[in-house]
């Protein structure tokens, strides 16, 4: 491409000089800035200027924003005599910023509205992402002083505490930014957050401290030069930034991801590359590419519960788990979350014809994240206990807790709902013991009861709205059918994946899965010698929930077995359950 521009500069510049004639500017932008104002997930387009680099090389810029909102790319092309030639593709986004645009217009009109949220307990991010020198750290850096300087002037009178961390995602490794680059490991807690272990936290006072652990931060991360980028940042930086709430300890903290990618390089760029290089821009690419998954997949499961019949569903996987990047990001793309997550991607693009075949991705990419994405709207779902108050909480104890009905004030406190759901069960149940004539088996019974009442809850009632805020959903409940009678006695339909109760142990009942027959001479037949591989379910700490232990797997032989069992999988809890 790059090759055919240079040998036709003439052709091209005369093209793009009566292009730029045609496509005269809408000026919409005050209409599109408060139509995106609602967005849950707003995609825009940050096109940098030429470079004076750029420029004594003779580039010219391939593309045209002719509106807030849309851009035309023009891409070399040869015909089939050796001819030049080009393909115009149009792209329509949330916005576009246009070259002329300053940092300042972009973080106003995209990014700003990310503070109230977080502000007000809500998870906020912003992801930049595009080609190598593209203007990702450019875009990010100067959204992240603004943004420090906004909150910084209003912390200390609206009682928030502000928390950051600064790190560094290097391949399949975490590092820490604040702490001299130490690694460090992020997992999932049982209630599914990433928690990163042992990051350092700072609490800056003022403007300045904040926006010197910044560039402390940024100094340590990996960079090297690519051809498009003599500074190129070879990690992806995240700082998140938390605010914590002084004035009601109840409140979630807002959380605030601030998301500086590594570029995409394509094999012509990287062909110089060192065999250690080689390794880091596959890992750069793989982790990319990971993330696009996660964002598609995540629409797509999004458009599904749009679909109100159970039939056009199908099961679709979001990779989250599958790199250091998702796996931070995963409020972005769970599908199970308890807070809606507002997002902004600005894809960067570098403005030179030479470049359109990757801007030209950056951007396709771009404008399919734009569908309007369906959001769980569960922190207002009445029904969900971990969204109630601390009153509706108390309300709720008293109503349901038995005789002698338990205090809700020893029992919940100050707690909000979220709070009380997340209490250790050793610490629930010696709360209720608190109160008069309450024994042990009442306080375990009513502890399993609220969990019982949050996992029914989730499963009932979810809302759903998608793009425009009025519209919103009920998805439809899955009828309870009854489940078929099946004559043929268990034993001889047992096949991998059937669950089995073994009946009754001294801890309890003993419940496995079928894996595999253990021999050949099991794979047929009807015998109560056969013998199977299973996989067992351990105890949790509820009734009737278990926990798979897929490495625990022992020989379990037919004449053993007691019957089918049916476990049905919470995703909201991760456990199975019994289903009677
Ligand atoms: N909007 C802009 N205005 C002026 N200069 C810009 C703009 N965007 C980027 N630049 C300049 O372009 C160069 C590359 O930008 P930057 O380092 O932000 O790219 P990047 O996308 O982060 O690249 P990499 O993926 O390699 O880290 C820098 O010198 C930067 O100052
Ligand atoms: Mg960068």
């Amino acid at each position: 491409m790059a090759l055919m521009y240079f040998n036709n500069i003439d052709f091209y510049r005369n093209l793009l000089s009566s292009a730029y004639k045609d496509d005269e500017k809408e000026d919409a932008a005050l209409a599109v800035q408060i139509e995106n104002e609602t967005l849950d997930t707003m995609i825009c387009a940050r096109i940098r200027p030429l470079s004076e680099e750029e420029k004594e090389e003779h580039h010219i810029p391939g593309i045209l924003s002719n509106s807030s909102s849309k851009a035309v790319l023009y891409e070399p092309r040869q015909k089939f005599n050796g001819k030049p030639d080009s393909v115009k593709h149009g792209f329509s986004l949330h916005r576009v910023f246009d070259t002329d645009m300053q940092t300042e217009s972009v973080y106003q009109e995209a990014a700003q509205k990310l503070v109230p949220w977080a502000w007000t307990g809500g998870v906020s991010t912003l992801f930049a992402y595009g080609q190598t020198g593209s203007g990702k750290t450019f875009t990010v850096t100067g959204i992240t002083n603004l943004l420090i300087k906004d909150i910084m002037a209003i912390a200390e009178a609206e009682h928030r505490a502000i928390y950051v961390c600064c790190f560094e995602i290097f391949g399949k490794k975490a590092y820490d930014l604040l702490d001299d680059r130490r690694m460090f490991n992020i997992m999932e807690d049982s209630f599914g957050k990433m928690q990163l272990i042992g990051v350092q936290e700072k609490h800056p006072a003022s403007e300045e401290e904040f926006l010197s652990i910044i560039q402390t931060s940024a100094s340590l991360r990996t960079s090297a030069q690519t051809t498009k980028n003599d500074q190129s940042s070879r990690s992806h930086a995240v700082y998140r930034i938390r605010i914590v709430n002084k004035k009601n300890s109840e409140a979630q903290d807002g959380e605030l991801f601030l998301v500086d990618l590594a570029g995409s390089e394509g094999s012509q760029d990287s062909s110089k590359h060192s065999a250690e290089r080689l390794v880091e821009t596959k890992d750069i690419n793989t982790s990319l590419s990971i993330l696009k998954d996660c964002i598609r997949n995540r629409t797509i499961w999004g458009l599904q519960q749009l679909d109100s019949s159970e039939t056009a569903k199908k099961s679709i996987h979001i990779p989250w788990r599958s790199s250091k990047l998702t796996q931070v990001l995963k409020h972005v793309f769970g599908t199970q979350e308890d807070r809606v997550c507002k997002t902004v991607v600005i894809a960067c693009v570098a403005p030179s014809i030479v470049d359109s075949g990757h801007s030209k991705n950056t951007l396709r990419y771009a404008e399919m994240l734009k569908v309007p994405v369906p959001k769980m709207k569960r922190p207002k779902d009445a029904l969900v206990p971990s969204n109630w108050t601390n009153e509706k909480m108390k309300l709720w104890i008293r109503e349901n807790s038995g005789t002698p009905a338990i205090d809700a004030d020893i029992l919940a406190g100050k707690l909000s709902g979220m709070q009380l759901c997340k209490m250790p069960q050793k610490d629930f149940i010696s709360r209720c013991l608190q109160t008069t004539g309450v024994e042990k088996d009442q306080a375990t019974a009513f502890y399993q009861k609220l969990w019982r009442v949050r996992i029914d809850s989730r499963q009932q009632s979810t809302t759903f709205t998608a793009g425009d805020k009025s519209e919103t959903m009920q998805r439809p409940s899955r009828p309870k059918t009854a489940r078929p009678l099946n004559t043929t006695p268990f034993q001889q339909r047992i096949k991998p994946g059937m669950c089995i109760s073994m009946g009754k142990r001294s801890y309890g009942a003993l419940f496995v899965v079928v894996m595999s027959p253990f021999g050949p001479e099991d794979f047929d037949g009807v015998g109560d010698e056969r013998r199977f591989i299973c996989a067992v379910f351990g105890p949790s700490m509820m009734t009737d929930a278990y926990e798979l232990h897929i490495e625990r797997q022992e020989t379990f032989i037919v004449k053993d077995m007691e019957g089918e069992a049916f476990m049905e999988y919470d995703s909201a809890t991760r456990y199975y359950y019994l289903d009677l």
